[in-house]
């Protein structure tokens, strides 16, 4: 049974600020939106969006959607565009996400766009989620609060069957009234295109835009998310389960050791993922080899491990 217990919160204002103090806290917080119930973490803080992968127990690290409370907030964070205005003005708040280049400054951990230049962002239209959204003045990257490879939870019951005891606190506020995710329309290509149906009809968009979107091609690694590591692969080569590196080879270290950066002095895989892409990241900048010490293969581990292999897949 789980050792530790989930807070069963109201969406009455001392609740709602009670769970805005926990994000800031770093604290995994689920709420309702009007598609399904969230799983949010601080989108700034980098250690509490790994551990949201650990507690939905995914396999690898897809990116997720910052979640905010305002066009103007979405401004901060992305580079903003007429299509973008356009839709938001038209559907937010509301079952539709965004995906639009990261601007420079952004404060967005690297870990919610896995490394991505990209980001999806939406204002939810949930009353509880709004409110949520204001006190903590963030952005909040939630997938959906199910454990990884289940159904997405449309009610709290639903939240506390998958990650009682995972997470510190669930406010409750009904049913979600729409019950599948957000429509996923991609804005960073020359055209607009559709990434996930969803909550919000693609004829409706449609409408707005005044012409078709493109549909997405699953065999094209930009456009299929999740797929993306090649994309921001280090453009340098890469070793894995390096024990001894070359002296040419930057080293990227996990555990007690001496190297060029660290994942994690005290091999905690929770604070290695959150370091993995803006370590990469760094080290590409410096233009050379990377050798990667060994990552241990179980929790967080596994999505870490696939992550660098397909840094280091031949290209
Ligand atoms: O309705 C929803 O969208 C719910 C609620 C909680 O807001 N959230 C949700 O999140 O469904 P999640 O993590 O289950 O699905 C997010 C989807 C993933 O398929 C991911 O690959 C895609 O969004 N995505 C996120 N950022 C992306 C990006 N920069 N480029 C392409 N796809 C992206
Ligand atoms: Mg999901």
């Amino acid at each position: 049974m789980s050792n530790s217990s989930t807070r069963i919160l109201t969406a009455q204002p001392q609740d709602i600020r009670q769970a805005a103090a926990l994000l800031q806290a770093g604290q995994l917080v689920a709420f309702p939106t009007e598609t399904v119930y969230g799983l949010g973490a601080d989108a700034r803080q980098g250690e509490a969006v790994a551990a949201l992968y650990a507690a939905k127990g995914r396999p690898s690290f897809n990116p997720l959607i910052a979640h905010v409370h305002s066009i103007e907030a979405a401004k901060r964070h992305v580079i903003w565009t007429e299509t973008a205005n356009k839709l938001a003005e038209a559907f937010w708040p509301g079952p539709l996400t965004l995906v639009l280049p990261l601007r420079d400054g952004h404060d967005i951990s690297h870990l919610v766009t896995a490394g991505l230049e990209t980001l999806g962002v939406r204002i939810p239209a949930h009353p509880a989620a709004r409110a949520l959204l204001s006190a903590l003045d963030g952005p909040v990257a939630a997938p959906s609060a199910n454990p990884s490879g289940r159904i997405s939870p449309t009610t709290a019951a639903h939240v506390v069957a998958g990650l009682d005891g995972r997470i510190a606190a669930i406010v409750d506020d009904g049913p979600c009234g729409v019950g599948v995710e957000s429509t996923i329309v991609g804005l960073s290509g020359e055209t607009p295109i559709l990434l996930r149906p969803g909550g919000l009809a693609q004829e409706d968009i449609e409408a707005v835009l005044g012409h078709p979107l493109q549909m997405r091609d699953a065999s094209d690694p930009l456009t299929a998310p999740g797929q993306l590591l090649s994309h921001y692969a280090p453009r340098a080569k890469v070793r894995l389960n390096v024990t001894t590196p070359d002296p040419a080879e930057l080293y990227l270290g996990f555990g007690t050791m001496s190297c060029d950066l660290n994942l994690s002095d005290s091999a905690d895989l929770v604070e290695a993922a959150a370091n993995l892409f803006g370590h990469l990241h760094q080290l590409d900048a410096m233009d050379k080899p990377i050798a990667v010490a060994p990552i241990p293969e179980y929790g967080l581990g596994a999505a870490i491990n696939d992550r660098l292999r397909r840094a280091a897949a031949p290209r």
